[in-house]
């Protein structure tokens, strides 16, 4: 047995390209393969890392951004110390416009993981470049009484949890083994900058293609279903999923994803 049984918790907040829909899917694709280390190299908001049900020996989460791994890196260690901070925030329009402008470089660590938590629960789309303040009528987001809940069961997920601030091919290349597990989730084809400028590329789809064709372990890749994408990762197994994506209160688009795995 190289899994044992965790309870899944929520992403403590929406992120543009969090895999709600296919959450279920993936998990299971997941459970189908035998591994002892599981590596996310574009962890995000983690909304596949977790809603899993099962946890491997070891654990590792990644990402280019900052404010990503800053966040995770708080709630694993300064868990106390950041409530106090959060303890402040209120949901006003005028407190968004405040923080959107300031440079998070500027900030203490606690500051920078109060600061995304804050935007991230009230931009409009979980969107993280060009954020708009989102209007939710069911009430405000920034809730603590909502938030802290959440905030708990992740501060009790990660420990034990790596987490890494490297470019995806570093990462890949630093936890390869026969036994290991990589869910991939790169941003989408056409959507490379949603999560700024230059930390992802066209061209990175086929420096990852090539560089997945190599690896001793195993891997499971979501993204958008294109012809681009399907000659660049010709030769893997190639599944299918079908999703509606809300557009609005009334309309809804079909979108096509697939699961690449080798
Ligand atoms: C589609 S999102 C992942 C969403 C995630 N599965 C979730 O549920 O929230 C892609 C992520 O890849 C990260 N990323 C982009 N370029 C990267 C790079 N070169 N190396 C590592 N991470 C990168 C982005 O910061 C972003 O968090």
């Amino acid at each position: 047995m190289t899994v044992t049984p965790v309870r899944p918790t929520k992403p403590v907040a929406a992120y543009i390209g969090g895999k709600m829909q296919l959450a279920k899917h993936v998990s299971a694709r997941i459970s189908a393969v035998a591994h002892q280390t599981y590596v996310e190299p574009f962890v995000g908001m983690g909304g596949i890392f977790f809603r899993r049900a099962e946890q491997p020996k070891c654990e590792v989460i990644n990402d280019i951004s900052g404010d990503v791994v800053t966040l995770f890196r708080i709630l694993q260690r300064h868990y106390p110390q950041f409530l106090e901070v959060l303890k402040f925030q209120l949901t006003s329009r005028s407190e968004f416009e405040r923080l959107v402008k300031i440079d998070p470089d500027t900030l203490t660590d606690l500051e920078r993981a109060a600061r995304f938590i804050y935007l991230q629960r009230t931009a409009f789309g979980g969107k993280v470049e060009g954020r708009n303040f989102g209007v939710d009528l069911r009430g405000a987001r920034f809730d603590l009484s909502k938030v802290v809940p959440l905030l708990e069961d992740v501060h009790e997920r990660l420990s034990g949890v790596i987490i890494e601030r490297l470019p995806y091919a570093d990462c890949i290349k630093r936890y390869d083994r026969a036994e290991t597990l990589f869910y991939l989730d790169p941003p989408y084809w056409a959507c490379e900058d949603y999560y700024g400028k230059d930390v992802f590329t066209a061209e990175d789809f086929q420096k990852l293609a090539d560089q997945l064709r190599a690896i001793k372990g195993r891997f499971l890749l979501s993204i958008n279903d294109t012809p681009q994408i399907r000659e660049i990762f010709a030769g893997f197994d190639l599944e299918e999923v079908s999703l509606n994506y809300t557009m609005n209160a009334t309309r809804q688009k079909a979108a096509k994803e697939l699961i690449i795995s080798n």
